[in-house]
């Protein structure tokens, strides 16, 4: 089964956003995938997504109030098939941290939208609920174009479900 990993600084804002719109796609389209989010910093480990956060994925229909955070770790390297950084920043420490021994493709989660190549999502921490529905819209759209790929690559009649 396809697994998707996605990880940006603190694993409380646009990460768990980010498997929440994923999630959503996945069940959306039929596609049955391991989606997980992790943090390349410590500071948040154990707690839940920021409540901003949760707050523009329910304005969206989406729980993600049970998600906790953890910090990236070398086994992710070798367990997920990707591993997906929100900035530039999350990519540049992903890749001073994967282990020789690595098999996931390291990229950025923009690189997947169409015309959004080699940007970064911002981070909302410090800005307002607005920021964080454009966080939403810039998820949810790499969540969409995600499933696209997974779907044409892992196709339902291919037995993955
Ligand atoms: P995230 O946002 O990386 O999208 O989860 C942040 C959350 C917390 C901090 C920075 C970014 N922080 O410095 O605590």
């Amino acid at each position: 089964m396809t697994s998707v990993l996605f990880v940006c600084l603190g694993n409380i804002c646009r990460s768990p956003l980010a498997e929440g719109a994923l999630r959503a796609a996945a069940e959306r389209a039929g596609l049955d995938i391991v989606v997980d989010s992790a943090g390349t910093g410590d500071w948040h480990v154990g707690a839940p997504p920021d409540r901003r956060a949760q707050a523009a994925a329910r304005r969206h229909g989406v729980d993600i109030s049970g998600l906790r955070a953890r910090q990236v770790r070398p086994e992710d390297f070798r367990r997920f098939d990707h591993v997906l950084a929100l900035d530039d920043q999350n990519l540049r420490d992903l890749m001073a941290i994967a282990p020789a021994d690595g098999t996931a493709e390291v990229r950025l989660l923009m690189d997947y939208v169409p015309g959004r190549e080699g940007s970064s999502v911002a981070d909302p921490y410090f800005g307002t609920d607005r920021d964080f529905d454009t966080t939403w819209a810039e998820v949810r759209a790499a969540a969409d174009a995600l499933v696209g790929r997974l779907g044409r690559r892992f196709p339902k009649s291919a037995g993955t479900m």
